[in-house]
């Protein structure tokens, strides 16, 4: 009998380790189902993959022929470069000597220039066609440089810029003004705080606020909160989208260490839904809504641009949908929805991305251009998910400081900020964004189509991003030529163009015929030139073949950046 009892029970426990097993491993397969089939959603991968890639470089003889053209084709862009590079050695020249004075004592001028277009040409390109690093003055849509050269601004200073420069640069001087008596005094609060916290919490419809230094750390805090509320640990992002440099946020490649407690799952899927909807030890889904432009791809940056495969296309309705369905599965689980709105806030509406798809979200992170010129990163919460302390264990806290938080020169330029979105010439911009955006966009692309040129632009909004029509491994050669024309972009060149919403349309049209025109030069150039049966695909594989074949050189150790 006794023998009988124990036997049951051993089948029992096996059973149950059983069950547990299947469901472990059933939980384990929609997770891997929920994934992007690219690198850029299998974080862990990508990062041991990086680590094998070696690094080499093409001499100049290789440099204008590594898709084997013709001798003609290869002379045309070699003469098309030193054209270039006699321009840019006499025009930017004063620009790119101070930039050179300073760039072994800056390391982020070192990564940026390292990485504005595919290693491989790197070294070359920065050789004969240097992009400084400084600007000495800013006015209407314009840059200027230490040349005196007046270039349109598409940087957007990373997106801070929505009014245009000179609309912070009286933010900044006002609220400077305003708070002047108290100066930099920590801790205590400006009066200016109450009246932000009163227009943040209007305009985000949620209930508390709190100020942070940056969007990274904004972003920091909504998942520690969380995960401190929920009592779970685990961060859902979606493949391709930044969240600041924190660790959590960014699992794969940057980050020198896995970030264990992060899934990176595919955005408009219903395998993702189907995981938020099973698992129990989910916090919180973040979500960038500037992914909608490219959705589960990574910011589209020029030192990746290899071949033309890069794609964007903006659905509003399709990603409203998503957007609706996760708002609802959160909601049944129990999950905390982040908007991640640093980047697109007060950009796409005034209320942002949360106004623009309809959709509400548990906690808003917002940063860039509400700082009104200055740094900053706010969350904007529900209440009971804001909330620090426990009332009934005292010692169980979430923790959140910052020496600089709530500092009163960013807190007074945040309130002129605020304070002019609801003047009318304001409010009057975010009137037919869309339909100005876009139709900006479409008779940009069609000029394009009708010069027959291979280049094409998908925006979301005032974000660009240009698009390369047919294969080509020298796209990234678009970003010299249009800088060249007298347009300023950001150290990922093409990937992404940002306007400012005071851009008027002759403004706009100024950089069309300058677009247009860096495009002709281009092509005229040679670049696009275009191998009969080349493809996307046929490029990868030789770009391929190259890194194996330098990987198990027995040379390719002794090649290091600085040699090329
Ligand atoms: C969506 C988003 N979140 C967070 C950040 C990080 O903000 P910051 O650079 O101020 O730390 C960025 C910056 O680009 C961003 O675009």
């Amino acid at each position: 009998m006794r023998f009988a009892a124990t036997t049951l029970a051993a089948y029992a426990a096996g059973a149950a380790v059983l069950a547990a097993s299947l469901l472990k491993g059933k939980s384990r397969l929609e997770l891997s189902r929920a994934k992007q089939w690219s690198l850029a959603g299998h974080a862990r991968m990508a990062r041991r993959i990086a680590a094998l890639v070696p690094f080499y470089a093409y001499d100049e003889a290789q440099f204008f022929r590594t898709d084997d053209p013709p001798a003609e084709v290869a002379e045309r862009r070699r003469a098309g470069f030193m054209r270039l590079a006699d321009l840019y050695a006499t025009r930017f020249a004063e620009t790119s000597r101070r930039t050179a004075e300073v760039a072994d004592g800056i390391s982020d001028v070192q990564f940026t220039d390292a990485y504005r277009v595919p290693f491989q040409y790197s070294g070359f390109v920065r050789r004969h066609l240097a992009a400084g690093a400084f600007a000495a003055s800013s006015s209407g849509v314009t840059l200027t440089d230490l040349d005196g050269n007046r270039l349109y601004d598409l940087t957007g200073s990373y997106g801070v810029n929505v009014f245009g420069y000179d609309f912070y640069k009286a933010c900044m001087e006002r609220g400077a003004r305003r708070v002047r008596e108290l100066g930099p005094v920590l801790g205590l609060y400006h009066p200016v705080v109450a009246d932000n916290v009163k227009r943040l919490r209007e305009i985000s419809g949620l209930d508390e606020v709190s100020f942070h230094m940056s969007g990274t750390e904004a972003v920091m805090q909504a998942v520690r909160l969380a995960r401190y509320h929920t009592r779970r640990s685990r961060v859902v992002r979606f493949c391709g989208a930044y969240h600041g440099w924190w660790g959590d946020v960014q699992p794969g490649v940057g980050n020198p260490v896995p970030a264990r407690e992060t899934d990176t799952l595919k955005e408009m899927s219903d395998a993702s839904l189907r995981v938020l909807r099973r698992r129990r030890d989910i916090a919180c889904v973040l979500v960038n809504p500037l992914q909608a432009l490219h959705p589960n791809a990574s910011p589209a940056a020029d030192s990746a641009l290899v071949d033309s495969a890069r794609g964007a296309h903006f659905d509003r309705p399709a990603y409203t949908d998503w957007l609706r369905q996760l708002r609802a599965v959160c909601s049944e689980q129990g999950i905390v929805l982040i908007f991640d709105e640093v980047f697109v806030g007060f950009r796409l509406a005034r209320g942002g991305a949360q106004e623009y798809f309809g959709v509400k979200a548990d906690i808003v992170t917002y940063g860039k251009t509400l700082g009104g010129g200055l740094p900053i990163g706010a969350v904007c919460g529900r209440k009971e998910l804001m909330k620090r302390f426990r009332d009934d264990r005292p010692a169980d806290v979430c923790f959140a400081r910052g020496t600089f938080n709530s500092h009163p020169y960013v807190m007074a330029a945040m309130d002129d900020f605020l304070r002019h979105l609801d003047r009318p010439d304001v409010r009057a911009l975010y009137t037919d964004l869309d339909a100005i955006w876009n139709g900006r966009a479409e008779r940009l692309n069609r000029r394009l189509r009708d010069e027959h040129l291979p280049v094409q632009v998908a925006n979301l909004s005032s974000i660009w991003t240009v698009l390369y029509t047919q294969p080509s491994r020298y796209n990234w050669m678009l970003q010299y030529y249009l800088r060249a024309e007298g347009l300023a972009l950001s150290w990922i060149g093409t990937g992404r163009l940002i306007f400012s919403l005071n851009y008027t349309d002759a403004d706009f049209a100024a950089v069309a015929d300058r677009f247009v025109a860096a495009a002709q030069r281009m092509q005229e150039d040679g670049w696009w030139w275009c191998g009969a049966g080349a493809t996307n695909a046929s490029i990868k594989r030789r770009v391929l073949r190259e890194i194996i074949t330098h990987r198990f050189s027995p040379r390719h150790d002794r090649t290091k950046p600085s040699e090329s």
